[in-house]
């Protein structure tokens, strides 16, 4: 439906000059955070730590006011939708906006928990149009994965595997990895097998949001990374044709950083469960940004040129070392967000890249890996409860107090 779409886009309309001097990009995914609700605490959820209250009392978007944002999300020409939260699940009127997105000809990926599903409910998603499902595991045992997500899940997202796998849809098993689970990957791969997922992502966890707050007890270590990626590549190997593989690397242990987002506000448009339009889920900690929502102005005139969305289009807005750096136009200066939470400065170059005045916060962590890992290592020889015992310890996700949906 992607290649189909693709074709009856004009690509004379591929970007447009907004009102200021910036220029303003095709979006090609709306990510869409139904809500926040969510019955897992995973240390290193995306969502803020501190969530806009102010934002949060106005409640989440209703279903029309979610399917007007669609219809315009297509209209500035996305293709792909990633359904997420929170868990969208929470929502009882997700078979609706699947429903909604498949009449509007989108690509539409439910990214879940699993937590709470009926097989039922997937049916009726399936019979919406849903065209893949995402699913989250935590480890490759419930002892573990239970721990880590801070709610006894595994042995339920065995079935909900299951059932994706009946209803005839294809799965993507995801893992965000960390120094509690990178060690499993193996174990991970013969999960996603036995599962009989078409696709395994195991994706380095990014720290911003909760896991920034549980970095000490999150980051791995530099050996522990080198043998993942070394058993991950393996297994993309052998299952070449089988099983697609996405090993995604953590930028604190690169040289230069991720294009993070692909760029501000570039081809992701992000809107949040009460409707505020960002270019990345963690925008909205960045103190003087001001953005805007779909309840106050269109989602097409909020891309085309608002304040919060241009703040850093283009690249009139870096500075040395980006300003004349080689890879300005590959990398877009980094990650804004991580620049900000760990320089302080989100128009400076994002600490993650090795030219950054301020890399050696990014150093400082992977030692602070190495001493928590050994740690790790010590509670690992004990039995697999004691994970809780990590020194430091997890701080758990909490949840903001609950809204109708
Ligand atoms: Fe990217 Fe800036 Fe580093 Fe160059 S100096 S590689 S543009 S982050
Ligand atoms: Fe916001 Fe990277 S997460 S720019």
């Amino acid at each position: 439906r992607e290649a189909e779409r693709a074709d009856t886009l004009a690509p004379a309309n591929r970007a447009e000059r907004a009102g200021t001097d910036v220029m303003v990009e095709r979006p090609y995914t709306l990510i869409a955070e139904l809500t926040y609700r969510c019955p897992l605490r995973c240390p290193y959820c995306s969502n803020p730590v501190a969530l806009d209250e102010r934002a949060e009392s106005a409640g989440e978007l209703s279903t029309e006011e979610w399917r007007r944002v669609f219809a315009d999300a297509v209209g500035l020409g996305v293709m792909q939708l990633h359904l997420t939260g929170g868990e969208p699940l929470a929502r009882r009127d997700l078979e609706d906006l699947v429903r909604a997105a498949q009449a509007l000809g989108l690509y539409t990926n439910l990214i879940t928990s699993g937590i709470p599903l009926t097989r039922e409910r997937l049916a009726a998603l399936r019979e919406a149009g849903i065209d893949n499902v995402q699913l989250s595991f935590q480890d490759e045992s419930a002892a573990r994965g239970d721990l880590i997500g801070g709610y006894a899940a595994h042995a339920r997202k065995l079935t909900v595997a299951g059932w994706v796998k009946a209803e005839g849809l294809p799965l993507t098993v995801n893992v965000v990895l960390h120094r509690r689970n990178i060690d499993h990957v193996a174990g991970l791969v013969a999960l996603a097998e036995r599962l009989g997922a078409d696709r395994l992502e195991l994706a380095n966890t990014q720290y911003l949001g909760w896991a920034l707050a549980n970095r000490g007890a999150l980051m791995p270590t530099r050996e522990q990374l080198d043998a993942a990626f070394a058993t991950a590549a393996a297994a993309r190997e052998r299952l070449r044709g089988a099983m697609e593989i996405v090993y995604v690397t953590p930028d604190y242990f690169a040289d230069r950083p991720r294009a993070c987002m692909e760029g501000w506000a570039r081809r992701y448009v992000h809107v949040t469960p009460a409707g505020k339009v960002l270019p990345c889920h963690a925008a909205q900690t960045l103190p003087g940004l001001a953005f805007e929502g779909v309840r106050e102005r269109p989602l097409p005139e909020i891309w085309r040129g608002s304040a919060g969305l241009d703040a850093f289009r283009g690249e009139g807005w870096m500075k040395e070392p980006c300003r004349s750096c080689d890879r300005r136009g590959v990398d877009f200066g980094g990650c804004r967000c991580q620049a900000y939470h760990l320089a302080g400065d989100a128009a400076a170059a994002d600490p993650a890249c090795a030219l950054s005045p301020d890399h050696g916060l990014i150093e400082a962590a992977r030692l602070g890996g190495r001493r928590g890992g050994d740690a790790a290592m010590e509670s690992d020889r004990s039995s697999a409860t004691e994970c809780a015992e990590v020194s430091p310890p997890y701080r758990y996700r909490t949840m903001p107090a609950r809204r109708s949906a």
